[in-house]
């Protein structure tokens, strides 16, 4: 995909220059430490009713820190980053860079660089030129704008593509270039909004690799906007996971995966995504048992048990990662479709009506038709709320 021909709008290239004009105070990238605290925005709906775009959210960035929010289409991400950025204003709440409020003051004066999802570059301008576009707006010395140029050039891989234009350019050279120019200008806070998101898998996979990187070298807090689970993954120190404006958690990627907060983080983190099975709690022979409306029933994990106590006779949804339901005694399912990739084998079930995933070494062969014998970890088993969707219990193992 070329997108080096792509128009930039007006408001998007107003926007770059207020951002580009301001920050750099210092010649040495410098990291701060960013909160948002109790921050609302609010806007105008398709019907004229107030939309909540960004709700009550408390999130920090800390200095140096790679924090990357994460959430479906539509929950608030872009907005979060126009915020810090000071393209947006907040209703409620304030932020903070390093301790001082941000109220009040121009995006070009917040020492924070933003790299949109469209690049946004300037077709006329050479590579370089683009590269030091901020820095010449801001009057910085030749040999100065000359070093830092070369230096992200260098990290970026764009060295013999400087006196290119944007128009002869590959999309992913153009997102280098996009991601470069913010890199030359050393701010205190870097801002990306999905620079991936527009990429095919191949060139999406290898700069997420530059951007791993580039984050090392210059050793900026950065906020890293995405809807791609896997990208937040992979990226970040800590994932923020967001749903219709509300902070949902925000934890280092592992314990995302291994301790969700709610349903929503259970099911939105990790491909294929967590299985659930609605069921209620029984006690049986003295034992706190998961009885499935799919019709099995199997014995709580030890960790969960304890927890699931006071939930006898209620209704709640047991989760089961695909890795957690493996062959094995237990359940009893037919297969409807296997998926091989090579390295491993999905295996598309169904239990009485309730469908479900398995992921199993590649070696065990199994075929769509096949009825089967599934073994759930329940030691691993997570289990919630079926109306508030919080999580009732730690999985065991994580203990
Ligand atoms: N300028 C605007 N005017 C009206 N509604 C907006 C505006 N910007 C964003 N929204 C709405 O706010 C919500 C969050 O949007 P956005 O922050 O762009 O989400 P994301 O980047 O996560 O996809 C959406 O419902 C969107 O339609
Ligand atoms: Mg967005």
């Amino acid at each position: 995909m070329r997108m080096g021909r792509r128009p930039v709008s007006d408001k998007a290239k107003l926007e770059l220059s207020w951002l580009d004009i301001g920050g750099g105070k210092s010649n040495n990238p410098s990291m701060a430490r960013l909160v948002l605290d109790n921050v609302s925005k609010f806007f105008a709906g398709p019907r004229r009713e107030n939309v909540g775009a960004v709700r009550r959210l408390n999130l920090t960035a800390g200095a140096g820190e790679f924090l990357v929010i994460v959430g479906p289409s539509g929950c608030g991400k872009t907005t979060t980053l126009r915020l810090i950025a000071g393209l947006e204003t907040p209703d409620e709440g304030s932020l903070s860079l390093d301790g001082e409020p941000l109220a009040g003051v121009a995006p070009k004066d917040r020492d924070v660089a933003m790299v949109f999802q469209n690049h946004a570059l300037l077709p006329h301008l050479t590579v370089f030129e683009n590269l030091g576009f901020g820095l010449m707006l801001r009057r910085t010395p030749r040999e100065e704008i000359t070093r830092r140029v070369r230096a992200a050039a260098e990290m970026l891989d764009l060295t013999a593509l400087l006196e290119r234009k944007p128009p002869a350019l590959s999309g992913g050279e153009c997102q280098r270039v996009a991601l470069g120019r913010a890199l030359a200008r050393q701010p205190r806070v870097f801002l990306f909004d999905e620079p991936l998101s527009n990429l095919d898998a191949p060139l999406r996979l290898q700069l997420r690799g530059q951007i791993a990187a580039v984050r090392r070298r210059a050793g900026a807090t950065m906020v890293y906007v995405t809807h791609d689970q896997a990208e937040a993954m992979a990226l970040a120190d800590r994932v923020a996971v967001m749903r219709e404006g509300a902070l949902q958690q925000a934890a280092p990627p592992l314990e995302l995966y291994r301790r969700p907060a709610n349903r929503f983080v259970a099911g939105f983190i990790g491909s294929p995504p967590m299985n659930f099975f609605q069921g209620v709690v029984a006690r049986e022979n003295g034992l706190l048992v998961f009885r499935a409306n799919a019709g099995f029933a199997l014995e709580a994990g030890e960790g969960a048990a304890k927890a699931l106590e006071t939930r006898a006779g209620q209704p709640v949804i047991l989760g089961l990662r695909p890795e957690d339901i493996g062959a094995g005694p237990g359940v009893a399912a037919v297969v409807e479709r296997v998926e091989a990739t090579g390295a491993e084998n999905l295996l598309y079930c169904e239990s009485n009506g309730v469908r479900f995933v398995s992921r199993m070494p590649a070696g065990r062969v199994a075929e769509g038709g096949q009825s089967v014998a599934l073994r759930f970890e329940m030691e691993r088993a997570h289990f919630f709320d079926p109306t508030t969707g919080q999580a009732l219990t730690l999985p065991g193992w994580f203990i």
